[in-house]
């Protein structure tokens, strides 16, 4: 099948909901609140790899563990770097992080959708280099368990070097990406010690009850992917995970304004989707 045969797919809506009403039975994973058009085209692109013809012929299918985990790798978009958006980690390096703890003993970051981990790996590198690793407790949290895996491993395609390099340029001028990675054939693995000191979590930012007591929550490219209504629950989690004046940090196309919970926020530096809670001083 082609791509434009895949557009000729058009799979029907009625029938994307009855595969998510499935998926919900089966696994408990609720779909219901992706935005339908780029969930729809995810699983049109699934069904192509996998000469899938049908939504009919692909629902028996994933009733099998292994190939419910594959599709689910495929309809959860992973893309992911580090150090992505770099100007956003220059703005939590300057003028976020030295206040952040200076005023906490200790200070909790959530990495909430972390993917692959880069996003981890870069937070683990700016601490270290600002010489406050150790006053900071990390979790990783994904719905997806194969990626979480990759996370923990923090190991990563070497091609990705290059693009490393550009993103740690502008956060930390002069520093080699390739200093914090071991080359083991045609990988690179995250080699900083304390890096085994982040936990990592499986949490479904859907169902998933949350946490608190968060001096920085990051949620970055997630919300995008669900409807209006999913997200205003979603910030309303990330909201009770801060505590007051903690910090959130969204996606470069994600913003809380127009939500329910905007007024329980700040906005701290519009360009980089910085919020700081300022309900419940
Ligand atoms: C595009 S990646 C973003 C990774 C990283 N935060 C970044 O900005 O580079 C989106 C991640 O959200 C995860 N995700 C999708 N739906 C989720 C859900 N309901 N709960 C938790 N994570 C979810 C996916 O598995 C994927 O790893």
């Amino acid at each position: 099948m082609s791509s434009t045969e895949i557009e000729a797919l058009n799979l029907p809506e009625g029938e994307i909901k009855t595969l998510i009403d499935n998926i919900k039975k089966n696994y408990g994973f609720d779909f219901s609140g992706y935005a339908i058009g780029s969930f729809s085209r995810r699983i049109a692109r699934f069904m192509e790899v996998n000469k899938i013809t049908s939504i009919a012929q692909l629902t028996p299918l994933i009733k099998d563990k292994v190939a419910f985990t594959s599709f689910l790798n495929a309809v959860t978009v992973n893309t992911t770097e580090l150090f992505r958006d770099p100007s956003m980690w220059v703005f939590l390096k300057d003028k976020i992080l030295p206040r952040l703890f200076e005023k906490n003993e200790k200070v909790k970051i959530w990495h909430a959708a972390c993917s692959s981990g880069e996003e981890v790996v870069s937070m683990v590198i700016l601490l270290k280099e600002l010489n406050l690793l150790h006053k900071a407790e990390i979790l990783g949290t994904d719905i997806n368990t194969e990626i979480l895996e990759q996370a923990k491993a923090a190991t990563y395609l070497s091609w990705r070097l290059p693009h490393y390099q550009k993103n740690l340029e502008v956060v930390f001028p002069g520093k080699k990406a390739e200093n914090y990675f071991s080359k083991v054939e045609n990988k690179l693995v995250f080699k900083m010690d304390e890096y085994k000191n982040v936990r990592f979590k499986n949490f479904d930012l859907v169902l998933d009850t949350s946490f608190s007591q968060f001096n920085l929550v990051l949620c970055r490219n997630v919300l995008i992917y669900f409807d209006q209504e999913q997200q205003e629950n979603i910030i309303l989690k990330l909201n009770g995970a801060l505590e007051p004046k903690g910090y959130l940090v969204l996606g470069a196309q994600e913003s809380i304004d127009w939500h329910k919970s905007s007024d329980e926020f700040m906005s701290i530096s519009n360009d980089n989707k910085i919020y700081r809670k300022f309900k419940g001083q």
